[in-house]
Formats: C-alpha cells, structure tokens, sequence
C-alpha cells in the first residue's frame, strides 16, 4: 500500500464510523445473496440439489416474488448477467415493453404537460407513474425461464416450487412488509393494495404472523406447469387482459403473447488488469459504467485522498458527463440501431471526456428550464456463485416500491409501473430532471431504458466480483462506486458496500450523499467549487460476492440497508 492509499484507508475507517458494518460470509461450495433471506435460502438448496447458478437464481427470483413483493416480482422486469466458470459471459434482458396501444404523448393533458395525480402511496407523482397506463409488458417469467431453457440443468417446476411453498403454506412476515401493511391500510386509496396484507377475516396482519398468499400460489403453479406459456397464454394471460380492458389499463392478450426475452452480448469494459461485464441497453447501466471506470482509471488517484473533497468532485464530475452521454444516447437497442457504444465504452472517448475536468471547480451542467423530477428506486438485486464457479448477477424490478400498486386479486401478483421509465415529454429537458431525447421516446413494443446494472467482474478470466443494486438512477453510481472500492482500493465486500456513496445525475446537477457521511468541511469546500449537497438517508442496498482465488472461498455480504437481507453460503 503505498502513502496515498494508507491516507485513503485511514480517512475511509474515520468516515466508515457512522456506518454499521455488516458481517461478512465465508464459504466455499456456493453463495446466494439476497434482500430476503428466505429467499437466499431457497437459492442454496437448489445449489445442494446439485442444481446450477442458473437454476438457483430462477429459483431465488421466484422466491423474491412471494417474499420481497416491493420489488422481486413476475409482474415487472429486469436484467441477468451469468459468466460461467470459464468466464464466457452472456445476458438475458427481460425487461418490460411497451404494449402496442402506447404512444409517446399518452401521459399528457391536451396542453402537452405532464399532469400529475396521486398514486399507490398516496403521494403526488407524475401520470407515467400512476394507474394500469403506467404498466409495461412483464417480462420476468420469460426471462427466468429462457435463462432456464438456455442454462438450466434441474426441471424447471424444482425451481419454482419453493416459492409457490412458500406463497401456499405463508412465512412470518418480515418487519419490512409488516410497515407496509400498516402504510398501505392508512394511505393508499388502491382496493387491491388496501386487501393484499388482509388475512381471511379482514383484519390486516401483523409483523410475526403468518402470510399465506393463494392467489398468487395459483398463478405460481400455472407458470410451473407450463412454463412460460403458463404466463403469456392461457389462464393468466385472459384474467390479465380482462382485469386491464374493465380498469383502464391498455395490455392485451395479444401484447402478452408476442413477448418475449432476448439473449444479448454483453457490455465488456476494463479497470487496470480486470475485465468488467454489465448490462448492455435497454440498460444504460453497463455502458456508463464502463464509461466511469474508464475516466477514473485516467484520474492520479495516488494523489487523491479517498473521500477527500477532491475525489468527490472527481466522482461527481464523471458521474456528470456518464450520465449526460447516457440521456443522449441510450434507449432500447432494437429501436436505435446505431447507438455508439463502443464509442461511449472507448478509452480514447474517455480521454476526450476527462480533457475538461476541471479539479478545483464544478463544471455546469446544460439546461433548459425547469421542468419535473422523477425516479423511481424499487428494485431488489442478488448475486449468486455455484460449486463450479459459475456466477449469476441479476437485478429486477417493478420500477416504485410495489409497482403501480394494481393486480388483479384472482392473480396475486403487483403490476409494475415501469412506464414511468420512458421519456415521458418528447424533446423536453429541464434542469431539474425531466429528459426528452429521442432514443427513450415512448413507442409500441419498445423497452424502457434502464439504470439496472447487474455487473461481474472477471480476474485472470474467471469470476471475481458479483455484484448490483436497487436505487433507479443512483443505481449505475452506487454500483461504481462499489466496484472501484474493490478493485482500486482493495476494500473488502462489506466495507466496499458499506462505504460513504455519493449520486450525481447530471441533471438536477446536484450531488446527493449519504447524510452524515461527509464531513462539514468537505460539504463547505464542495459548495465553495459550485457544487449544490442533498443529503440522502441511504444510497444503494448492494449484494456482493467475491471469489478470493489464492484461497478459493467465497466472501459475500448484504447491504445492511436490507436488514432483512443475507449473504448464504454452504
Ligand atoms: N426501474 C428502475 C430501472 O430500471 O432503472
């Protein structure tokens, strides 16, 4: 360690203070690491079964459905990067399209504003957020089971049984879930919301009790039975399609069966002597990622204390430039063929971004007026390694926590309100958030960009680091920030998660941190370079692997703003 890194490890153990730190797990057969721990649990018995991280992760994500509803879900999307032990690494987006009756003004009044209304939460959000227009095509099942159909070694019904166990036979719900029954009963103004945390007697159950959950037990069996049919054709599909036509809502059977989940090349970066791999668009997460690695790895990080003033003026102004590139260009790659992503992941478009970083002051951020905010940040993420080394990142999510609060109740299952993810206001920007360009235009069947960056890092070729996040935009930061403590700082996996993390997002040009976890002086002297602090209570809820290869064991650990969540290993 040379003199600057020992300055950034002492000033990293003085912020760190505030923070819990979290426990790490050691094992060596296999990892799951979850926001549920049920749900991690279920992972490592399909592991001991002698199943695959694929088979593992469909039947993790199945279990995060019945036990994490805020966001594990097969009412929304998301995104699965699995590098196998050899390091050959592939992904499966199953992210949510638009149906076919959408059109890229559909959330505006006759005047062409954005009208805004209350939703699931009883709060105020804006109408791309808010009832069943907000919900894209689901695309989780298709996903799960083309990973599965692709990858899998055990029957699939094996790997979807335990949740519906779980949904049949109930769990004792967890403290989280126990707020949101109360939450929900006293603010939303949703029926199906209002009902889901009711037991048969109509009273609302309470933290300990047992949760049973049949409908969606059903549906659960529909999908075991006939796989991805069991939710795009059939039973489910009709009852989604009708429960849509008679409340608003615009999917149709025929949105249901055309879905479908794509298999597509990864983003592939580089950090010093690791290979990064991401999430290529409709993600914007893997393609910025790689773009801030590249900038930082041009920065004289010896000479910049960790967590210094400085650093988070580098950060915040390479997170500035990410995701300025990242709102020009990024969209659904089967709508803008021509997106230059080996331009944006170049080291040399790298140099030409850092040329004009100034490091005693904030660079503004382009602007137009001032428009609307918006972000939603309920998603959930796990990573999982098997006996072999194979290793599954995989982020999904509902876009709010518990979507668009709407299901039908023969179901049992949330909708998402991943609509809310296009550009809602064609060709509108403004300074506080609101994007318009072109390549997120809301169009039929097109995929809604996305900030999931589910992410593993290979060394000498094969599986280093796992590891994603929660968060809606701050999720692309929290995940860089993540991977650079580890691969720069040679921080362990529960101090790297744990770490003081900061957001910027270009536009609002603001930089959020986590209250508390910046000195006075740091946030004065930030101010002092023309940067405006928000404080955050939490960024992140990161799971991480690391596979330590000198010793060959697996080290996980789970964010311990999930404290529901664990890092199980065998
Ligand atoms: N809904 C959050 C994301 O896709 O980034």
């Amino acid at each position: 360690m040379n003199r600057f890194k020992i300055i950034a490890f002492i000033s990293y153990c003085l912020t760190i203070g505030s923070h819990v730190i979290i426990a790490q797990t050691y094992a060596r057969n296999g990892m799951v690491v979850s926001s549920s721990k049920i749900a991690s649990e279920v992972g490592i018995e399909i592991l001991k079964k002698g199943g695959n991280a694929i088979d593992a992760s469909v039947a993790t994500a199945f279990a995060l459905a019945v036990t994490h509803p805020t966001a594990g879900n097969i009412g929304g999307g998301g995104f699965l990067v699995f590098m196998d032990s050899s390091g050959t690494t592939t992904t499966i987006d199953f992210r949510e399209k638009a149906p076919m009756k959408a059109s890229s003004d559909m959330f505006l009044d006759k005047d062409g504003n954005l009208p805004k209304g209350i939703d699931h939460r009883g709060r105020e959000s804006t109408s791309n957020h808010i009832g069943l227009k907000s919900v894209g095509v689901p695309g989780t099942v298709a996903g799960l089971y083309l990973a599965h159909e692709k990858y899998g070694h055990l029957p699939w019904a094996d790997l979807v049984q335990p949740a519906i166990d779980l949904a049949e036979n109930g769990f004792e719900l967890p403290w989280s879930l126990a707020n949101s029954a109360i939450y929900f009963d006293a603010n939303t103004k949703i029926q199906f919301l209002k009902d889901y945390f009711r037991k048969d007697n109509g009273k609302l159950i309470s933290f300990g009790e047992v949760w049973k959950q049949p409908e969606l037990a059903n549906t659960l069996s529909e999908i075991r039975d006939k796989g991805h049919d069991g939710f795009y054709k059939g039973i489910v599909a009709k009852e989604i399609a009708r429960y849509m036509k008679e409340n608003g809502g615009i999917i149709t059977k025929k949105d249901l069966r055309n879905y479908s989940a794509v298999e597509r090349k990864p983003i592939k970066g580089t950090y010093k002597d690791y290979d990064i791999y991401s999430m290529p668009p409709p993600s914007s997460g893997g393609v910025a990622l790689i773009e801030m690695m590249n900038l930082m790895e041009l920065a004289d990080l010896d000479s910049i204390a960790f967590n210094s003033t400085k650093y988070v003026h580098l950060l915040a102004e390479v997170m500035r430039r990410a995701f300025a590139d990242r709102a020009e260009h990024l969209g659904d790659p089967d709508f803008n063929l021509n997106t230059p992503i080996n331009k944006l992941t170049s080291k040399e478009f790298a140099k030409k971004r850092f040329e004009n970083i100034n490091l005693s002051k904030a660079s503004p951020s382009d602007s137009t007026k001032f428009g609307q905010i918006y972000d939603g940040n309920s998603t959930t993420h796990f990573s999982l390694i098997d006996k072999d080394g194979n290793a599954v990142s995989l982020t999904y999510t509902l876009e709010h926590g518990y979507g668009s609060g709407m299901g039908s109740p023969e179901l049992g299952f949330i909708f998402n309100n991943e609509m809310g993810d296009f550009n809602p206001i064609p060709n509108e920007t403004t300074r506080t958030g609101l994007i318009g360009t072109k390549p997120n235009i809301i169009q039929p069947e097109k995929r809604m960009l996305s900030s999931m960056t589910p992410t593993i890092v290979a060394k000498d070729g094969k599986p280093y680091l796992v590891i994603g996040s929660p968060g809606g935009k701050t999720i692309i930061n929290t995940v860089f920030q993540t991977v650079l403590n580890v691969l720069e700082y040679d921080m362990q996996i529960d101090r790297a998660i744990e770490a003081v993390k900061i957001h910027h997002q270009w536009l609002p040009d603001r930089i959020s941190y986590e209250e508390h976890l910046l000195s006075p002086d740091t946030k004065r002297n930030l101010e002092l370079m023309g940067h405006m602090l928000i404080p955050r209570s939490n960024l992140g809820a990161l799971m991480g692997i690391v596979i330590d290869p000198k010793n060959k064991i697996l080290i996980g650990a789970s964010d311990s703003s999930r404290p529901e969540g664990a890092a199980i290993g065998y």
